[in-house]
């Protein structure tokens, strides 16, 4: 959600069906095929069984109502079509009635790596796997409840373990570290990086800790944590966490493990 972009959502008509390209249903393919190579032995099981429940088409981008019919089974969730960027309280307003914001734009050839903004590869690809999965929808839900009724400064902590988690979250298993969190699962680069980096720390999740670690949404993660069992997502979305938040403003943030993004060379 940065302030502005160049990217604006198709419109959808009056059955909620979206036009897409041949080169945008090319970018979808080539996206699509390249990152379910780099994710096997990478993702974690709950994410791969979440990819073939879903059976996303390969050589088109997927209508919202196919993704629908999916999450709507399985644990109630579903997606809306929304602008390139809302603002927080739209979001968490959808979070909370578990409609899970899809902004109907794919990303351009210039910008196939990375790209800052949550395109509709980011959004189905990386997060609808694990929308299907009851622990990770009851997190998302609660985490939706509590930051509609959060005052801004709350919110920010909070952001952090949806960061540390939703979108960057790593899980032990006994194969070894596997991927859940969408923002990895989503981009090729990090999903190597994220596993077999050795500059970066992956510490066990602890939610006091998440609240309090900075992160930049611009550049590859220096710290990671790390789940021990997939249902401690369950466990965490029922803990008290707007204590944890009022402990995380009271002993305040971590020093970054990264530069200001003022003092990086461009
Ligand atoms: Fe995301």
């Amino acid at each position: 959600m940065s302030k502005s972009t160049k990217y604006v959502s198709n419109p959808a008509d009056e059955n909620g069906i979206v036009s897409w390209t041949e080169e945008e249903n090319k970018i979808w393919q080539d996206l699509i095929e390249r990152q379910l190579e780099v994710i096997k032995g990478r993702a974690c099981d709950e994410f791969m069984h979440g990819l073939e429940l879903l059976d996303l088409p390969h050589n088109r981008v997927p209508q919202l109502h196919e993704i629908n019919q999916v999450l709507g089974e399985h644990t109630g969730w579903q997606v809306e079509q929304v602008p390139s960027l809302i603002n927080f309280d739209a979001f968490f307003t959808l979070l909370a009635n578990k409609k899970f914001p899809v902004a109907t734009f794919i990303r351009s050839r210039d910008d196939f790596d990375y790209l800052q903004e949550p395109d509709i590869f980011h959004e189905i690809f990386g997060h609808c796997p694990l929308l299907t999965n009851p622990a990770f929808a009851h997190f998302t839900h609660t985490y939706g409840k509590l930051g509609l009724a959060a005052s801004k400064e709350d919110r920010a902590y909070l952001a952090r373990l949806y960061w540390f988690t939703v979108e960057f979250g790593l899980l032990n298993t006994a194969e070894g570290t596997r991927i859940y969190g969408g923002g990895i699962l989503s981009s090729p680069g990090e999903t190597v990086y994220a596993l077999e980096s050795d500059n970066v720390i992956r510490q066990t999740m602890n939610p006091l800790e998440a609240l309090r670690t900075p992160y930049r949404i611009d550049i590859m993660q220096p710290v990671y944590f790390t789940l021990n069992r997939f249902e401690q997502l369950f466990e965490l979305a029922d803990m008290d966490i707007m204590a944890l938040v009022n402990t995380a403003k009271k002993l305040g943030l971590h020093a970054p493990k990264f530069a200001p993004k003022n003092q990086l060379a461009s």
